[in-house]
């Protein structure tokens, strides 16, 4: 199977949960883009959820993984930008689920929720699960009809 090429980012609260897997994905022989942050300095999470959506939806990048606290933040801010379908989730049916069924291009993780074991079966589930098209395929246009009538 052909790897995707990922992007990473995390507020600080994400830092550490962020560089562990920007460590595995990279050593599991993927490639990676670091959007920050840089250290575990506090900032600000929709920050770093913009620039990671930017560089999916130039190309740069096909998946991507958001780490802050809860991982909702996150999400929140991811979905707000066009063309991303961001997913906070703490368990595998979701991850999985979100990918076969939404097309998920954004997972998020909470660092104060999962530790880094589940976190990496999250992150490995969901950036190797296709999605599966056909009846979901409509749906996922419905969701962008809504955003493109705002
Ligand atoms: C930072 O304290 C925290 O609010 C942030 O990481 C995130 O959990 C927000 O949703």
């Amino acid at each position: 199977m052909d790897k995707k090429k990922l992007v990473l980012a995390s507020d600080h609260a994400g830092f550490y949960l962020k560089n562990a897997l920007v460590k595995m994905f990279t050593e599991a022989g993927y490639d990676v883009i670091d959007c920050g942050t840089d250290s575990d300095a506090s900032c600000d999470y929709p920050v770093f959820a913009e620039k990671l959506c930017n560089t999916i939806n130039s190309g740069e990048a096909e998946l991507g993984i958001l780490c802050c606290g809860t991982g909702i933040g996150m999400s929140m801010a991811a979905n707000k930008v066009k063309g991303i379908r961001a997913a906070c989730c703490s368990d595998i049916f979701s991850a999985k689920f979100t990918r076969l069924h939404n097309d998920a291009n954004v997972l998020c993780l909470g660092a104060r929720v999962v530790g880094e074991g589940l976190a990496w079966e999250l992150a490995e589930c969901f950036v190797t699960t296709p999605f599966e098209g056909g009846k979901h395929a409509r749906r996922v246009g419905l969701i962008h009809d809504i955003e493109n009538k705002q």
